[in-house]
């Protein structure tokens, strides 16, 4: 990790425009594909996102199986996006969190700084007590679920600055993603496509974006 960004650092404007750019695209042009270089960085995005304590508590599937995305249109009122966007990616967050998981996020914090393992005990008691006040508390999943959102902002951001197209999706029946994807202890709760616009055949492409004025959304106190 640098103590300063490098000269890489993306300017103010140039942030804007590529927000300003992007808009959940409708329709994507088949035929184009993101290139495996930009898609190890959108990758690398997901994983870099922050979560609570760092416990990550979700799975990321890219669906490329043809058939397995035309059932998912199935189960997502029939959205072109599902199958005709270059990638797929189903955001499932874990349904509970056990002491082995918090161990296993322990053992890999010992891992990769170096660390003595009994020197975190503190902290994995601390873990164990936070998990267990939201399991006790009925909002594990919500919680779980709520990282897992910060991870889909991650990769919309960084798309748009790949000028790559993206749209977040919600509008979904997760019970039958689950069953298509065989999912159990984690449950989907969004999607992204990704892909470049077909921007002739999208009647979103070209329409203003709409936001409230900064005032009535940032409160300055
Ligand atoms: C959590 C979430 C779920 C969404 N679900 C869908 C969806 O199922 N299908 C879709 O076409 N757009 C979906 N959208 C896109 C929103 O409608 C869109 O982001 C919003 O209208 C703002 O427009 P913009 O993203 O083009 O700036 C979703 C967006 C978010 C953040």
């Amino acid at each position: 990790m640098q103590a300063e960004l490098g000269k890489e650092k993306i300017s103010g404007e140039a942030i804007l425009e590529s927000l300003n750019w992007r808009y959940a695209t409708k329709n994507y042009d088949k035929t184009r594909k993101i290139s495996a270089a930009d898609w190890a960085v959108i990758e690398q995005a997901l994983l870099l996102a922050p979560s609570s304590y760092g416990l990550q508590p979700y799975k990321f599937l890219v669906v490329s199986d043809p058939d397995v995305r035309e059932k998912l249109r199935t189960a997502a009122w029939n959205q072109p996006q599902l199958t005709d966007a270059s990638h797929l990616v189903v955001f499932a967050y874990k349904k509970t969190q056990t002491e082995a998981d918090i161990a296993r996020f322990i053992d890999r914090i010992a891992e990769v700084r170096g660390q003595a393992r009994e020197s975190l005990a503190d902290y994995e008691n601390l873990l164990n007590g936070s998990v267990k006040k939201a399991i006790d508390g009925g909002y594990i999943e919500v919680w779980n679920s709520r990282q897992a959102y910060i991870a889909l902002g991650f990769l919309l951001e960084t798309a748009a600055h790949l000028g790559i197209d993206a749209t977040p999706m919600e509008g979904f029946d997760a019970a039958q993603f689950n069953q298509i994807l065989g999912l159990t202890d984690y449950s989907a709760v969004a999607v992204a496509a990704l892909g470049y616009r077909d921007a002739a055949n999208d009647w979103l492409a070209n329409l203003k974006k709409v936001r409230f004025p900064a005032e009535q959304l940032i409160e300055k106190i």
